[in-house]
């Protein structure tokens, strides 16, 4: 009979881990496929990153620090943030593909502060608190 081979320590080679870390003190771990954006594996798992433009790179509000692992900044990065905030690790999660295991800083934002989990109500709520503030602009 022949001896049974043992699994390989690493099963799955072509994925990631993400390690969200909320202001809150809540954090998530995540394994996604590598190349998958931050704010798309954020999104999967329930964490709220702040975003009107859905993950398009355009809102620029997707702002996420990287406090161990390396992504390599975008050119929309270096739009949006100052060449110190690139060096401090600041990236637009929406643009942030992970090649490698990253620890993830996710900001407290307002979406966050209603509960916001997912694209489409961070999405639905920034639109009613736009429609709020120009009610109460005309009121
Ligand atoms: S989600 Fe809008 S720029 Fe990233």
């Amino acid at each position: 009979m022949n001896a049974v081979e043992p699994l390989p320590l690493e099963t799955h080679p072509e994925r990631v881990r993400l390690r969200f870390e909320q202001d809150d003190g809540t954090v998530k771990e995540a394994r996604v496929p590598i190349g998958t954006t931050v704010f798309d594996a954020a999104s999967w798992n329930g964490v709220a990153i702040d975003s009107t433009c859905g993950g398009h790179g355009t809102c620029k509000k997707c702002k996420v620090r990287i406090e161990s692992g390396e992504v390599a900044p975008t050119a929309i990065d270096f739009r949006a943030f100052s060449p110190d905030e690139i060096r401090a690790g600041w990236r637009l999660a929406c643009r942030a593909a992970a090649q490698e295991d990253l620890v993830v800083d996710v900001p407290r934002d307002l979406a966050t502060v209603l509960g916001a989990t997912n694209e489409g109500r961070t999405r639905q709520t920034c639109r009613d608190l736009d429609l709020a503030a120009r009610l109460a602009v005309l009121t």
